[in-house]
């Protein structure tokens, strides 16, 4: 299996990059204070797809959000979208709603989008795959 290695240092809060890994889109969010205690506030039972937000993202590394960005619905690519906790994300193809944890909030999408295996090189290189 093939791997990315990805420098984040030039990643700012509130800003994302998006890489591409076995050719799939991956969208690494360095997200806000506000993106975090947002997806840490929501009632996880209420969720389609109950995961908390702890689980979707490495330990101690809490700003970070990694994941592959394709719908879980018919695999469109989501584009980001704002709301009140900050950014989440759309999918323009059949309208589903992704939290700031990337969990499916609205709309068909049956699970949260996917989190790749990663792990952290160092402070600010991180490998998918
Ligand atoms: Fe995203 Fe259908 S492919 S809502």
């Amino acid at each position: 299996m093939s791997t990315v290695e990805v420098n984040l240092s030039n990643i700012q809060e509130g800003q994302e990059k998006k890489v591409k890994w076995q050719g799939k889109p991956v969208l690494i969010r360095r997200r806000t204070k506000q993106e975090i205690d947002a997806a840490r506030a929501a009632n996880v039972e209420s969720l389609r797809d109950p995961e908390p937000d702890e689980q979707r993202v490495y330990k101690g590394k809490n700003e970070w959000l990694i994941m592959i960005g394709i719908c879980t619905h018919l695999g469109c690519v989501p584009v980001n979208h704002v709301t009140k906790d900050g950014n989440g994300w759309f999918c323009p193809c059949h309208g589903s709603y992704y939290d700031t944890s990337g969990r499916v909030i609205r709309g068909p999408a049956p699970k949260n989008m996917a989190i790749p295996n990663y792990f952290f090189l160092s402070e600010n290189v991180v490998v998918i795959g």
